[in-house]
């Protein structure tokens, strides 16, 4: 991710729009990226964890909604809510797709939606200043999930290794889609933290457990995902680091020293998300994605 500390000048008098976009998986191949299944299933993750993730992010910033005391930045978070409300249907649809081709990703959701909808959800039983701890404290989880959708995003709008690759269209302009908005909105949830708290310690922490716990459910869910994918014969169905290296030097995954750099630079006392990606490129690839223009007519 380009690292730009003096902030992206095109970031100001940005407005967030949804775009409903739509997405036909018929014609989706298992390894979509060709003849790279752990590749392929690794970014796959994004399919099991960003559903019931993104919903989770929705009904939080609702419930953040009545705190804002900022017209602009209460405009931004209905926008980033129209996003990601769109974002967690479109991957649904790959969810529903790989269930249908055999790759049944249920034992892995029900536990994504254990985490978003028990652990990570509202606690109606929280009463006053208790409450409105508690959903900051997520709204600090989410800022920095955010960090890292931006790293992704800027990542697969830069990954030129996956056009050579003839990775499928549709998958590709999801992917990329996802990704621009992720760039276009990165700020809205840090910007909705920092309204809301302040303080450096609360960021910090909330980072210190995001981190690992992302690591954690993408080593589990490509490893899922391997095991359950009924085209790949037992001997072929392992995931391992050295084989993600060698995809990410081939240029088809994020390389890990850089994201454990950008993860790095959020704890800086100095980030803002605008100095990381560029929504000059995340808007000019809306302005070509197949499916964001066909959801402008
Ligand atoms: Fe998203
Ligand atoms: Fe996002």
């Amino acid at each position: 991710m380009p690292h730009n500390p003096a902030g992206d000048g095109e970031h100001h008098g940005l407005v967030l729009q949804p775009r409903n976009v739509q997405f036909d998986w018929n014609a989706l191949p298992m390894h979509w990226i060709p003849g790279e299944p752990m590749a392929t299933h690794v970014i796959n993750v994004l399919h099991l964890l960003l559903p019931e993730g993104e919903r989770w992010f929705v009904r939080t910033f609702k419930e953040a909604l009545p705190l804002i005391r900022d017209e602009r930045l209460r405009e931004e978070v209905l926008g980033f809510v129209g996003q990601e409300a769109i974002h967690a249907e479109a991957h649904q649809g790959v969810l529903d797709h790989l269930l249908a081709k055999g790759l049944d990703p249920r034992p892995y959701t029900r536990q994504a939606e254990y985490l978003f909808q028990r652990v990570l959800g509202e606690h109606p039983e929280l009463t006053g200043t208790a409450a409105r701890e508690n959903l900051i404290e997520r709204v600090a989880v989410i800022a920095a999930i955010e960090h890292f959708t931006a790293f992704l995003g800027d990542w697969v709008l830069n990954a030129d290794a996956l056009d050579r690759a003839g990775v499928d269209p549709t998958m590709l302009d999801l992917i990329r889609w996802h990704g621009a908005e992720e760039v276009e909105h990165r700020s809205v949830a840090f910007d909705l933290l920092r309204h809301l708290d302040q303080g450096y310690t609360r960021r910090i922490r909330a980072m210190a457990i995001t981190g690992p716990v992302l690591v954690h459910l993408w080593v589990r869910g490509t490893r899922f995902l391997m095991a359950n994918d009924p085209t790949l014969v037992p001997g072929q169905a392992r995931a391992s680091w050295r084989a993600y290296t060698a995809a990410s030097k081939r240029g088809l995954l994020p390389r890990l020293g850089r994201a454990a750099r950008s993860a790095a630079r959020y704890l800086s006392r100095g980030y803002h998300p605008t100095q990381e990606g560029s929504t000059r490129q995340a808007v000019a690839y809306l302005g070509t994605s197949p499916a964001a223009r066909a959801a402008a007519h």
